[in-house]
């Protein structure tokens, strides 16, 4: 298992280029499952989600093909099995995203139930409600979601909860189903709307999306189109902080900034001076150490959850004392007690994190838990003094492409050694 060796304290100062986004490729490769012909998708990072998610369409008998830019053509035309196994699933929960094409589509799925999860209990009871009262007959049996539906109908959908991945698989299934469906308290997170735009330049009727209540009037076909992919607004923001908790200067291109408002705020009131145009942003902490800041998570647009670990990490650093306080998920403050192992003074109470800044982190082996986690341990060995070894990178392999490569571009001295 590959480790990352970070040595604290180098300055950072450079440009980099974004990643098409993670959480806006998966949908949209699910999607391709919807389609009448061959589907050409670009600006798809180079993650192993996405190869998990390659994995589980070419099980299925989709057609895929990859060039050396990672532009992914996807022709379901070959598909012959509507099955998901837990061994895909379990690593990957967004494989759930199949369910609704599929009943969609060819009236039939067998997806694993995902399972357990570092960040909480994660369920997807939204999902399958939504598609019942779609009219798909679905039973649960051996952990396995079984769903049939002859040709789905449109219905009122509220949401109890805002989910990014519930809104999109009822999005994708509605875009076929026969009348119009609703989806109320929708999720506004800018990967539906990129799923939501794809959709509809493949002939799908959707309005609304990016505000909270969704109409898809469906339609009986969608087309194989092209699609490029939107910039990723987390991989953004983790390298923004990469900036700030270094107190150097970053430039961030091939990106989008007004995806990311309520992080710029943020890193503002960290002390970080922010520019941006249409598709960059840079930031300069002209050398100071930041301010802390507090932080409240919840769906898009205000702070993203994703975001949450990797302010942890800054303001472990930070003048100041902060709170940090995650609504979305039940559990997602595992990397406290790594950051803890680097020195960072933080009390936790529930769901609230009491951060009061120390003036140095001093390296230590921790221990990568989830994507962003590790991205958070990353950050804060780029300012620990010594060597930090972070172990379990597959993590980050899951959700940042190249990162050692982007942050030594940046100035970082970090390494990948095989264990
Ligand atoms: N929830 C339910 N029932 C459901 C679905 C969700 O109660 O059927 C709850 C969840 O337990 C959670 C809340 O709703 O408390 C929000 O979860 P959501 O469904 O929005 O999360 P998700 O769709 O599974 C996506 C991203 C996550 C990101 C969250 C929140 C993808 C593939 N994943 O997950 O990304 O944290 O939205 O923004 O889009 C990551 O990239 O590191 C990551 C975890």
């Amino acid at each position: 298992m590959d480790k990352l060796i970070i040595t604290g304290g180098a300055p950072i100062n450079g440009e980099i280029r974004i990643s098409g986004a993670k959480n806006a490729a998966l949908p949209i490769l699910a999607a391709t499952l919807l389609a009448e012909g061959p589907m050409k998708v670009s600006n798809v990072p180079h993650l192993q989600d996405i190869t998990t998610t390659m994995e589980l369409l070419g099980e299925m008998g989709v057609h895929l093909v990859v060039d050396e830019k990672l532009n992914i053509e996807s022709d379901p035309r070959s598909i012959k099995s509507f099955y998901a196994p837990y061994n895909l699933v379990k690593t990957m929960r967004a494989s759930i995203l199949v369910l609704g094409p599929l009943v969609a589509k060819y009236g039939r799925a067998e997806v694993s139930l995902p399972g357990g999860c570092a960040i909480g209990s994660r369920p997807v009871n939204l999902h399958v409600d939504g598609l019942k009262q779609m009219g798909a007959e679905i039973d649960i049996e051996n952990g396995y979601i079984k769903a049939k539906a002859k040709r789905l109908k449109g219905a009122k959908l509220i949401m109890d909860v805002v989910s990014v991945t519930g809104t999109e698989n009822l999005m994708m299934a509605a875009a076929l189903a026969k009348g119009t469906t609703l989806i109320e308290n929708a999720a506004r997170e800018p990967e539906v709307v990129d799923l939501a735009k794809c959709l509809i330049k493949m002939g799908a009727k959707i309005h609304g999306a990016g505000t909270s209540t969704i109409a898809i009037e469906g339609v009986d076909q969608l087309k194989g189109i092209e699609y490029e992919v939107l910039p990723d607004r987390i991989e953004t923001g983790t390298y923004l902080v990469a900036g700030a908790i270094s107190g150097g200067r970053v430039k961030l291109k091939d990106t989008r900034p007004d995806m990311l408002d309520a992080v710029i705020v943020k890193l503002q009131e960290a002390g970080a001076i922010i520019e941006t145009g249409d598709d960059w942003v840079s930031l300069d902490m002209q050398g100071n150490r930041p301010r802390a800041v507090d932080i409240h998570t919840a769906p898009y647009p205000a702070f993203p959850t994703d975001m949450q670990a990797q302010f942890c990490a800054l303001n472990a650093i930070a003048e100041g004392s902060s709170v940090i306080r995650e609504t979305v998920f039940e559990n997602r403050f595992m990397h406290i007690n790594e950051l803890q192992r680097l020195g960072a003074n933080v009390r936790m109470e529930g769901n609230n994190a009491f951060i009061r800044g120390v003036s140095k982190l001093k390296a230590a082996p921790v221990m990568a838990t989830d994507l962003r986690a590790s991205a958070s341990l990353v950050l804060a060995g780029m300012v620990a003094h010594g060597d930090t070894e972070v172990q379990r990178i597959y993590h980050i392999d899951r959700g940042y492409e190249r990162i050692e490569e982007k942050l030594q571009q940046l100035g970082a001295i970090i390494r990948r050694v095989a264990d």
